[in-house]
């Protein structure tokens, strides 16, 4: 198989390849042999279409994501633009405090962005975002889904808070940073969602 390949995942395979010249990322979906082939192929088609239709509703939220070049339901294949910048996981860690500041307000302000149109990531890690031309691209939308709840919404924070604290435990202090963008441009009510994300930081405490 190609030599391509950028990413092997337990739900996609990603490959870099091109689409009329320019370079692309293919996402791929790949069958699971544990589900039966008549949940499985729709379950792929139905997860493909999701993935796209989220990415399309934040870029219209103003929150920098790869263009889709082309999408193939059936087979669960995506096309995106390739993002050549670093994963922000592979350099948070060694960046220094002020533009550490100005990443985790930006990634903070996305959040919101997402938020405010009741966009739910369902996956915010530093994996999921890619660092070019100063911004913060956010990749990934696979487990993402649209619904005004606020526990969705907390639990989406309380998704990355907790990466800090494993991927970035020299860091986790950038997590009030991610607040700070994400308080000054989200338009519902950020103190819900902060008691939000208190309620679920309490209720994982005394599991
Ligand atoms: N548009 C893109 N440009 C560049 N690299 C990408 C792009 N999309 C994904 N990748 C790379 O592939 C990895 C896996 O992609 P992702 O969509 O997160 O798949 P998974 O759902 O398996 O986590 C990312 O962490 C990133 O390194
Ligand atoms: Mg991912």
């Amino acid at each position: 198989m190609p030599n391509n390949i950028i990413y092997q995942g337990a739900e996609a395979i990603l490959t870099k390849t091109t689409y009329h010249n320019l370079p692309a990322v293919q996402k791929q979906r790949i069958p699971k042999s544990y589900r039966i082939k008549e949940i499985d192929t729709p379950l792929i088609t139905y997860r493909t279409k999701e993935e796209a239709k989220l990415i399309i509703e934040a870029r219209s939220a103003g929150v920098p994501v790869p263009l889709i070049y082309d999408i193939d339901q059936k087979n669960g294949i995506l096309l995106l633009e390739y993002l050549s910048g670093p994963r922000i996981k592979d350099i948070l860690n060694n960046l220094e405090n002020s533009v550490l500041e100005t990443i985790c307000q930006k990634i903070g302000k996305n959040i919101a962005m997402l938020h405010n149109h009741d966009l739910i990531h369902g996956d915010i890690t530093t994996s999921n975002m890619i660092y070019q031309d100063t911004q913060i691209f956010f990749i990934d939308f696979g487990l993402g889904s649209k619904t005004t709840e606020l526990e969705a919404k907390g639990v989406d924070l309380h998704v990355l808070m907790e990466a800090f604290e494993s991927t970035h435990s020299q860091k986790t202090h950038c997590f009030s940073w991610v607040m700070d963008g994400y308080r000054t441009h989200y338009t519902g009510k950020s103190k819900a969602v902060e008691q939000k994300i208190h309620e679920i930081v309490k209720r994982g405490r005394y599991r």
